[in-house]
């Protein structure tokens, strides 16, 4: 099958300039094998445009020091630097105050704090905890912890064919009258199945429950506000939407915040300590015990300035055209099966397949030789992987600068693939 993409990257599409995003990022300029990288490996991380390089560069080159410690000159930039990205941060998902915004390593960290700091004071014996069969390791570890600490037991909400959660599951579970919280993802990191979030935290909270929700394959692809979902929690990363690794947020309601205990202690989270007790700050700097990544925060301060800069609205409207091409293209493919709603509307732009019983590392190798970077194996979601069966897939999953031109490359290098294993 030969296809052509018709617009990209040098056309803008409903004012969408992705050539123009294109030059932003360095990276993309790179040769594999003597061919443009593809990289379609963003829902594990994306790639940085310069303009958060850059702001890294300047804190290194220019402000480097502690927060919050010094009362000279580049200590008060950078606490103003840190501080100025949990405001970006806080307006870019909604939520009421700066204060409930709580940087962490990523959604791991995220996700373990809620459990350590809310978990232990709000699961007890007999109490369970609510989760999907599509949720990433991430959001099922920690969980386990700590329900057989507690006592506390797991429920899962199983899917679809199409991998679509049931909803007749997670009523029945919030009806037996036991689960105090439902942890779920907003898209799957691997059927890219986008979770209808302001429906199911409705319907927990009828029943007392709360929910915390994994953004780390939301948060940096579509428009989410925290106060219109009304979600207790988010977690997300900032290496999957711009920023740097090793930062990233978790979102929690300030009265539930209030309440919860330190998650780690020391450094400056504290308020006073003396010999034998100590007190704590306010959140979010309860949660935050010693030097955080300061440089992480300040760039993913400015990532979030590059994504509203572009709007992500219209990150989303890309994808979801990119997304759709992806799917049709891939569909042609003979003997290969995709994972996943089919309704691009439903889903974010993570496509998973695999061809006939060609293993996904070799289909991953061998897309490699072409240049074109995708993931394989069991994407942190083993559970997932067993309820469809498989031991594996390979995924691509695009972003606000992929094109339909390194969709076609995609499609042919699976078609080569299928030709040498004789498919
Ligand atoms: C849905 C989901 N949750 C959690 C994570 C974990 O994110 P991190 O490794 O940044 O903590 C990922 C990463 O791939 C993910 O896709």
């Amino acid at each position: 099958m030969q296809r052509h993409a018709q617009v990209y990257p040098s056309k803008k599409t409903s004012g969408y300039d992705v050539g123009r995003v294109r030059a932003d990022f360095p990276i993309l300029k790179r040769e594999i094998n003597g061919r443009p990288l593809v990289y379609l490996d963003n829902a594990a991380t994306s790639q940085k445009p310069v303009q958060v390089i850059e702001a890294l560069d300047r804190f290194y080159n220019q402000y480097n020091a502690n927060v919050y410690r010094g009362v000279y000159r580049i200590s008060e930039e950078a606490t103003v630097a840190y501080e100025d990205a949990r405001r970006k941060i806080a307006q870019l998902i909604n939520a009421k105050d700066p204060s409930e915004i709580i940087f962490v390593r990523g959604t791991t960290e995220a996700i373990n704090l809620a459990a350590h700091s809310w978990g232990r004071s709000n699961i007890g014996l007999g109490d369970s905890i609510m989760l999907t069969e599509m949720e990433h390791h991430s959001n099922i570890v920690p969980w386990q912890q700590l329900a057989r600490e507690k006592g506390a037991s797991l429920k899962y909400v199983g899917i679809t064919e199409e991998g679509q959660l049931l909803r007749q599951d997670v009523r029945q579970h919030l009806e037996e009258g036991t689960v105090k919280l439902f942890a779920v993802t907003h898209v799957s990191n691997v059927l890219g199945t986008i979770n209808p979030i302001r429906e199911l935290v409705r319907e927990a909270h009828k029943h007392g429950c709360k929910i915390l929700v994994d953004g780390a394959q939301s948060v940096p692809h579509m428009p989410i506000d925290v106060q219109d979902l009304d979600c207790d929690f988010l977690a997300f990363s900032g290496h999957k939407m711009c920023g740097p690794t090793g930062i990233g947020v978790l979102y929690g309601k300030r009265e539930l915040l209030q309440h919860m205990e330190p998650y780690q202690s020391g450094g400056e989270m504290i308020r006073e300590v003396h010999l034998y007790e100590a007190t704590f700050k306010d959140p979010p700097f309860k949660f935050e015990a010693g030097t955080t990544d300061i440089a992480g925060a300040i760039g993913l301060g400015a990532a979030v300035d590059y994504l509203s800069k572009l709007g992500l609205r219209n990150v989303r409207d890309h994808e979801r055209e990119i997304t759709k091409y992806a799917l049709e293209a891939l569909g042609e493919v003979k003997s290969l099966k995709m994972y996943g709603p089919t309704d691009p509307e439903t889903r974010g732009g993570v496509a998973s397949f695999n061809l006939a019983d060609v293993h996904a590392h070799d289909m991953a190798s061998m897309l490699d030789e072409d240049g074109v970077a995708v993931r394989s194996g069991h994407h942190c979601a083993q559970p997932l992987m067993e309820r469809l069966g498989v031991a594996a897939t390979t995924r691509a999953s695009v972003y606000l600068y992929t094109t339909k031109e390194e969709i076609d490359r995609l499609v042919a290098s699976v078609e080569r693939a299928g030709r040498v294993f004789k498919i």
